[in-house]
This record gives structure tokens, C-alpha cells and sequence, in this order.
């Protein structure tokens, strides 16, 4: 099977090599891939001569804008990457009877609540990230495509930085940190969000009725300030010189921390729906995370 892997280089791109091999020939491109394999979805019509080229039964989708406070200010390109782009592949893949895996964000929801979301949930983008996120994602709908779309949130992964990382160079070098308190999700590794989609796209191959739109998100939830002193803990119990003291890492209110962006309150994801569909059990954010800082603590 040909499949084709789009944004390879980003976090879960380069988790998707991975887990992608086993199932047949990954061709597997980015804005920087050299020669007739760039994949420039800020041009999102030249992505139809990468398809034809490929020929692939699978297209996996990894490549966004993701810089939520930057695309306020640029929502043409923001578009024309997480919407126009993933549209003009829908068409693609209807159009020779592929699957497409995409990935969304609970930035298309209000934030509003306490409750998981569910996937029928009403959505209310509070940014240009999660409006042109929607689009995408409606686009594909539209496209009569066999899709799996997974809306996930608080993507880490150990390659390249991330919040955790941030976190551990913060608290060796201040004795104080402020950190949000108020918005509240799954910290999801990237690893977790590959291993899924293989998974998830092999059986939907095979039985084309389990496509749609799903939550993946890993177990439990936190805020951010409640991610900050796992990590925090974690690295002090792993013998990490730190600076920070347990009792200096203050919950601060998203007001006291004003974006460009508005970010949701409530990024809550249910996750029954994929749970059930596909027999799988999601672990708790803790297990992933817990690995990532092992693997970064004992480079
Ligand atoms: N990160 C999160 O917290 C989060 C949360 C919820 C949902 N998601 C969704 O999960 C998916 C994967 O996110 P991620 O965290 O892996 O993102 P990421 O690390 O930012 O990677 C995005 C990828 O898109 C590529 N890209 C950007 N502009 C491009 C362009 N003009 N043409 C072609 N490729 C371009 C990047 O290439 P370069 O590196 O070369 O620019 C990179 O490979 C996205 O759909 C995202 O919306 C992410």
C-alpha cells in the first residue's frame, strides 16, 4: 500500500514515520522536502500533482499552522493551510477512493463548561487557529471522503521543544513561576496520537463505516499549572537541581496572561466514541508524559 504523509517533520509527523512503516510505503514530505516532494500547503493546489504522483490508498494529514497567536495576524495563510489545503486532499482522495487521516484541535469548541466535549458537541472557535481548523475539517466532510479525523489537544512530544521542557529550564533557572491554572485538557503525546492512527486507519481500510470524526485525547484531565509541578516533581524526584521550590509555582488566571489568541477554558475531550469503535483504551496524560521526561532527563 502507497501511503502518503504530509507535515513529517512536525511532532506527530515524525512520530507517524514511525508507526506508519509497518504498513506499507511511506512517502513522506514537508514544506522543506527537496525536489517534486515538497508538500507547500500554502499553494494548496500544487498538492494535487503530489497525490497523482504518489498514488497513495492511505493520505495522512500532520502538516498545520499551528502557531495559534501568529495566525491572528496572518488568517489568509492559517486558511489556506488548515483549510483550503486539507480540502483540496479530500477531494484528492475522494476522488481515487482513499482514506484520509487529519487531525483537529478542541480549539473549534467555546471552551464554555466543565463537561468532556463530545464530537457532536455545538462548536464556537474563539481564534483564526480553531475557525480555519473547523473549515478544514468541514471541507473534508463535505468531500465525501473516507476520513478519520482525530480532534485531540495539548500535543507534546520528545522530539523539539515543548511545554514540559520549558517547564524544567524555567524552574532551574527562577525561584518563582506563574503558570495558568484556569484552562483545563489532556496533555496528548504525539507518540500516542501515531500508535492510534496506524491502528485506527488499518481497520478503517478494512471496514470503511468506521470513518469520521473522533476525540483522541490522552486519559484524565489538568490545567496547565497542574502539568507544570508533575513535571516539576517528576524532575526533582529524578535529582534534577532545580531552583524553583515546591510552594513557588503559582496558579495564575489566563486574564493575568492576555494572547493574541483567545484559548478555550474547557479544552475537554470525551473519548468514548473512538474508545468503543475501535476496542482501544487510552491511557492517562501521566503515562506519556512521565515517559517523555524520562527520555529527556537521561539523554
Ligand atoms: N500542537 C498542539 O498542541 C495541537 C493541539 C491540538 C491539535 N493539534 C493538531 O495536530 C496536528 C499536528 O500538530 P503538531 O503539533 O504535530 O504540529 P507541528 O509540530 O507544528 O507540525 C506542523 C507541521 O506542518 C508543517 N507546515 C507548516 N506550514 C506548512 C506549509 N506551508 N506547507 C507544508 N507544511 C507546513 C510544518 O513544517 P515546518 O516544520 O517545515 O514548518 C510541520 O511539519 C495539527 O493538525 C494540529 O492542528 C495540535
Amino acid at each position: 500500500m502507497n501511503i502518503l504523509l504530509l507535515g513529517c517533520g512536525g511532532q506527530v509527523g515524525w512520530e507517524l514515520q514511525r508507526s506508519l512503516a509497518p504498513l506499507g510505503a511511506v512517502t513522506a514530505c514537508d514544506f522543506d522536502t527537496p525536489g517534486d516532494l515538497k508538500a507547500d500547503f500554502s499553494q494548496p493546489e500544487s498538492l494535487r500533482a503530489l497525490v497523482s504522483r504518489v498514488q497513495p490508498a492511505l493520505i495522512v494529514n500532520a502538516a498545520a499552522h499551528t502557531a495559534v497567536d501568529k495566525a491572528e495576524s496572518e488568517p489568509d495563510l492559517a486558511r489556506a493551510i488548515n483549510a483550503t489545503a486539507p480540502g483540496v486532499l479530500a477531494e484528492e482522495a475522494a476522488r481515487r477512493g482513499a482514506l484520509l487521516v487529519h487531525y483537529s484541535t478542541d480549539y473549534v469548541f467555546d471552551g464554555s463548561g466543565s463537561q468532556p466535549r463530545a464530537e457532536d458537541a455545538p462548536t464556537g472557535p474563539l481564534s483564526v487557529y480553531g475557525r480555519t481548523k473547523l473549515a478544514g475539517e468541514e471541507l473534508i466532510r463535505a468531500s465525501g471522503c473516507h476520513h478519520l479525523i482525530f480532534r485531540t489537544s495539548w500535543v507534546y512530544a520528545a522530539r523539539g521543544g515543548n511545554f514540559a521542557k520549558t517547564m524544567l529550564r524555567l524552574a532551574a533557572e527562577r525561584e518563582l513561576l506563574n503558570v495558568i491554572d484556569d484552562q483545563i485538557g489532556a496533555p496528548t503525546g504525539a507518540e500516542l496520537l501515531a500508535d492510534v492512527t496506524a491502528h485506527t486507519a488499518l481497520r478503517t481500510l478494512a471496514q470503511p463505516t468506521l470513518a469520521g470524526t473522533y476525540h483522541c485525547a490522552a486519559g484524565g484531565q489538568t490545567s496547565w499549572h497542574g502539568y507544570a509541578q508533575f513535571v516539576i516533581e517528576h524532575a526533582r524526584a529524578a535529582g534534577m537541581a532545580l531552583k524553583v521550590a515546591p510552594d513557588a509555582i503559582k496558579p495564575i488566571p489566563t486574564s493575568a496572561y492576555p494572547t493574541p489568541a483567545a484559548r478555550p477554558l474547557n479544552s475537554r475531550l470525551a473519548t468514548h466514541k473512538l474508545q468503543q469503535a475501535f476496542g482501544l483504551s487510552l491511557p492517562e496524560w501521566q503515562t506519556g508524559v512521565r515517559r517523555m521526561l524520562t527520555e529527556h532527563l537521561n539523554r
